[in-house]
């Protein structure tokens, strides 16, 4: 369901404010030529546990449609991926989708992560009344993943 004018201000308040407090959060993405504004690509902390350990880092995006096909979220999330080992230290960064979410996991595997498949999970908050949208897969990439890619392509 689409959200408010006014939904959509509190969202992304409440974004600015977890970006201003933990230097991690959703990016906007805006297109260089026209500089409108595209949809989000962006790194959070995990809340699901016992699936993910508390602190577990996930990359995560959403674009709209018209904008699909383009490899806009490829890029923003290469990018993401450079931050979040270089700049931010980290040691491992995951993704997930429902199973069925092959644009997705496509950007998953274009940025060099791998499904994880013993990590994957039923997701808790959504309802059972919504079964085959349970089911979520996993993936991650680690540190020396991402440098070894890195290197193989400079
Ligand atoms: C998931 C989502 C962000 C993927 O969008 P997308 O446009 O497929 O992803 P990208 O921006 O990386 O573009 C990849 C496509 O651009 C093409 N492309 C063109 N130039 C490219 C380039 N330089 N680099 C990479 N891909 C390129 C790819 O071949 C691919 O094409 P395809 O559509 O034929 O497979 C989008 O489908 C979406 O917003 N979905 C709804 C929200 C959602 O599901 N979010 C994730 C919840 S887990």
């Amino acid at each position: 369901m689409r959200r408010s004018r006014e939904e959509a201000d509190e969202l992304l308040d409440r974004n600015r404010g977890i970006i201003d407090e933990t230097g991690l959060g959703l990016y906007a993405l805006e297109l260089k030529t026209t500089e409108e504004a595209i949809g989000f690509c962006g790194l959070t902390r995990t809340d699901l546990e016992p699936h993910l350990p508390d602190g577990t880092v996930e990359i995560g995006w959403r674009l709209a449609e018209r904008f699909w096909g383009q490899g806009h979220v490829t890029e923003a999330a290469k990018a993401l991926l450079i931050h979040a080992f270089d700049t931010l230290g980290l040691d491992e960064v995951v993704s997930f989708a429902v199973t069925t979410n092959v644009r997705s996991t496509s950007v998953m595997r274009r940025i060099g992560m791998r499904h994880d498949p013993v990590r994957d999970f039923n997701h808790p908050r959504v309802p059972d009344s919504h079964l085959a949208l349970k089911r979520h897969v996993l993936y991650s990439i680690s540190r020396s993943e991402w440098q070894a890619l890195a290197s193989r392509n400079s």
